[in-house]
């Protein structure tokens, strides 16, 4: 042998994808490990035909493609012979070899998966980027009009009169718009805050007491059931009271003829560590099958003055946490949203 082909078998592992090497009869001459992954084998394939694992018309189009001095890209849906069913870009091009083929393939899902991925973060970025612009440039200008607004008010309220309920719709909207870039700006804000060792119990309480005005006015009873021993848990209080009103919020507005709200946090098991589970339960509205898919969804909402940035921002800050959250909602009947933090919180970001 010489120092090319014992090099060969070193340089085929290292190949970052599933690779074949094929020679005639197209009887497998050397596979690498990540191939044996992807098509599950773990038995012996040397000098066995190919066509015992792909379907003759996969092996028939690979060959197209080589026969025609091509290097071939072909995407497939392969259903193996041991009932596997897969979805792979196949690369094939002719090897050293006159009969020879190398084959390189990649499971299909996980670069669909990666390339969504990069894309949404590329779109964060740009979001991220845009809300610090906007928040600037159109915050400032609105903190005049308001300004300004609240003056023409007192003036208008002096010479009597009902002009004032047109300056009171104007007011309105300015801070409608307030409340909009307040919530882009926590979003897009860099997460650079404290972590703290923090009693989640107080944060419930302060929430709890914060909203009571403001259900007692929509005819909505409150009920709190906070287990005495949760774990202290390690996380940015900031960002999970921002978790906990967003959800109130919600509730709050999902029941515009009052109702039952409830909030409920114990001490349970995660995978043999401590966490805290918090259960916001209301009898409101419900959510349809539908919108259940896209409740999450960056500026999904079915409110005529929402701006769909509620859940959105509350998913982020939980898996922040290392956490998890739930929906279940029955239409008509309410929603409960399950939040599940493990108590040791946030993952070490540099690890
Ligand atoms: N407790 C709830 N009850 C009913 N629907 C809800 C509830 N929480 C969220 N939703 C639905 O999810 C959508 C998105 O919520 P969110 O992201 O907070 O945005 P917004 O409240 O601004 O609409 C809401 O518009 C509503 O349709
Ligand atoms: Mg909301």
């Amino acid at each position: 042998m010489n120092e090319v082909s014992l090099l060969f078998p070193h340089v085929f592992e290292a190949i970052p994808m599933a690779a074949l090497l094929l020679g005639s009869e197209f009887r497998i001459q050397a596979a690498n490990s990540d191939f044996m992954d992807l098509f599950s084998i773990d038995e012996e394939i040397l000098n066995r035909p190919f066509s015992e694992i792909v379907p003759d018309d996969t092996l028939k189009g690979m060959m197209e493609d080589v026969l025609g001095g091509e290097v071939g890209r072909r995407e497939s849906r392969l259903r193996l012979n041991n009932g596997i069913d897969l979805r792979v870009v196949m690369k094939s091009a002719t090897s050293v070899t006159p009969d020879g083929i190398i084959v390189l393939m990649e499971e299909l899902s996980e670069r669909m998966w990666l390339e969504e991925k990069f894309l949404q973060a590329e779109k964060l970025f740009a979001m991220g980027q845009l809300a610090t612009c906007i928040t600037h440039e159109i915050g400032n200008p609105l903190g005049i009009m308001k300004s300004t607004m609240r003056f023409l008010n007192d003036h208008l309220t002096r010479m009597g009169g009902d002009l004032t309920m047109y300056s009171q719709v104007v007011m309105e909207n300015i801070d409608r718009m307030h409340e909009l870039l307040k919530d882009i700006s926590e979003f897009s804000r860099p997460n650079k805050e404290q972590i703290v060792f923090h009693d989640i119990c107080s944060s419930l309480s302060q929430i709890l007491h914060f909203v009571e005005k403001e259900c007692e006015g929509h005819g909505v009873v409150i009920e709190a059931s906070i287990e005495d021993n949760l774990p202290i848990v390690c996380c940015n209080p900031h960002r999970l009271k921002q978790v906990f009103l967003n959800l109130v919020k919600n509730s709050i507005e999902a029941m515009p003829n009052g109702g039952k709200f409830s909030v409920a946090a114990k001490r349970v098991d995660l995978d043999g560590k401590d966490a805290v589970l918090v259960e916001v339960t209301d009898s409101g509205i419900g959510i349809s099958e539908k919108d259940m898919k896209t409740i999450f969804k960056p500026f999904h909402t079915t409110k005529c003055n929402g701006n769909g940035l509620g859940l959105f921002i509350v998913r982020n800050i939980v898996r922040e946490h290392n956490g998890r959250i739930t929906v279940t909602s029955k239409e008509g009947v309410g929603t409960t949203v399950s939040i599940l933090l493990p108590a040791d919180g946030r993952k070490d970001e540099n690890a």
